[in-house]
């Protein structure tokens, strides 16, 4: 398999970094996690945006343009034959001497992208996945795709000890995000979830996910929700890249929703596949 390394496609077993790169020391950089299906990348333009973004948010900038980058991408899958799965990309600020400060002079950053075969997780979208709560106790920027994830690194390895799929974080009474998702909730047909503020990554699936809302009349609404209010929802579901619209079940040992999944989780699926296919 081959990866892309600093602007050339290599293969992946060459693709090596010094222990002084500042991703490795400090997770000193940014990352996106992209899909692919039937061999296409889906939503490519808004995870670029996003990496974008990122990137600017803590003064790296990248070295290549969004068009560049979708090149590289598109020949990356080929040379993979990717059929179904996922582009991990990264870039970090580069390597320099350890020091907390950004480095002054030359320092390029490094650019890594790489893909993995990952089909849809079909069996999860039928039956839906069971979750934990946990108090949300990372930054307050997580608005920004960071390599830093040790807060949600921590709050999925609770959820996986659990033998749950994902656990759902929030700050006090407000609930936030998943480790490695966004959450949302259905009450009397109305669909709740946390406006994309520093406090949440915004999804790119969520957008995907609130556009179907409101092209199709379903009632929806970005704002904080609270504990209670997730415990008293008729649905609850939650989304990412590699999960889509995944129902949710079980929350700390309490049933959801009859333990089936909920309406409008289901016609979000079923909008979700459309915009797939
Ligand atoms: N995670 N919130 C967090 C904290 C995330 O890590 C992710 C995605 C999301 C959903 O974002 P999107 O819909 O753009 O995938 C929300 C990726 C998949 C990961 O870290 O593997």
């Amino acid at each position: 398999k081959f990866a892309i390394f600093n602007g050339e496609i290599i293969e992946r077993s060459e693709a090596k970094v010094d222990v002084e790169d500042r991703g490795y020391q400090f997770g000193d950089g940014v990352y996106e996690v992209i899909r692919v299906y039937n061999g296409k990348m889906f939503t490519l333009k808004e995870h670029l945006d996003r990496f974008v973004r990122s990137s600017d948010s803590i003064g790296i900038t990248l070295p290549y343009t969004s068009e560049h980058l979708t090149e590289m991408l598109g020949e990356l899958i080929i040379k993979n034959k990717l059929h179904v799965g996922i582009i991990y990309m990264q870039i970090t600020r580069g390597i320099a001497p350890r020091n907390h400060a950004f480095p002054t002079g030359n320092v390029v950053p490094n650019l890594v992208a790489y893909t993995k075969e990952l089909t849809r997780p079909l069996e999860s979208l039928k039956t839906g996945v069971k979750t934990i709560l946990t108090e949300d106790i990372r930054w307050l920027r997580c608005d920004i795709k960071s390599l830093n994830l040790l807060g949600n690194i921590l709050a999925k390895q609770k959820a996986s000890e659990a033998g749950c799929f994902e656990a759902i974080q929030h700050r006090g009474n407000e609930v936030t995000e998943g480790s490695s998702s966004n959450i949302y909730i259905v009450k009397n047909g109305v669909l709740i979830t946390h406006e994309s503020n520093h406090f949440i990554l915004k999804g790119i699936s969520k957008d995907v996910i609130l556009q179907a809302c409101s092209q199709n009349g379903i009632p929806h609404e970005e704002r904080t929700f609270s504990l209670e209010e997730l415990e008293q929802a008729d649905e609850v579901f939650l989304s990412s890249t590699t999960t889509e619209v995944m129902p949710i079940v079980e929350m700390d040992g309490n049933q959801v929703s009859g333990g089936a999944i909920g309406p409008i989780t289901k016609k979000l699926q079923e909008l979700f596949n459309q915009e797939i296919e």
